[in-house]
């Protein structure tokens, strides 16, 4: 499970809405992974994965607004992220196995997303909230 005090609080306001509801949903998803629940990990997967498309897009559009110079690096790093999700979910398709989705948040998701936050998108909102709202 994630608390709110591990992630790391940015510059712009609405990225770190986003990242509350990131971090609810991936609680969900941990909680009917562990509980078994082959139904409920589908569809929290299936949110899972477009609430990061959506999140991504509205960084990314910030990020083209604001003239942010590492715009390339940072969306290379969410579009490994989505390539990876649907592979995630192309796995649980066919092996729906509960204990893959749980490693995986144990062992790989939850730190990407909180070292995610403390570097690009700390960097990223930063110049963002510098180069829009001045
Ligand atoms: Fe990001």
């Amino acid at each position: 499970m994630i608390v709110q005090e591990q992630l790391p609080m940015v510059a712009v306001p609405s990225m770190n809405d986003t990242h509350l509801e990131e971090m609810i949903i991936v609680n969900r998803l941990e909680s009917a992974a562990r509980s078994g629940d082959i139904q409920s990990v589908e569809k929290i997967l299936q949110e899972f994965h477009e609430h990061s498309i959506e999140h991504f897009t509205s960084e990314e559009t910030l990020m083209k607004e604001s003239g942010f110079p590492a715009f390339h690096v940072h969306k290379a790093e969410h579009d490994r992220h989505l390539h990876e999700l649907e592979a995630l979910r192309k796995y649980f398709d066919t092996n729906r196995d509960t204990k893959a989705i749980v490693a995986y948040l144990d062992g790989n998701l939850v730190k990407w997303i909180i070292h995610h936050i403390q570097t690009m998108d700390t960097v990223s909102a930063m110049h963002i909230q510098t180069h829009l709202n001045s």
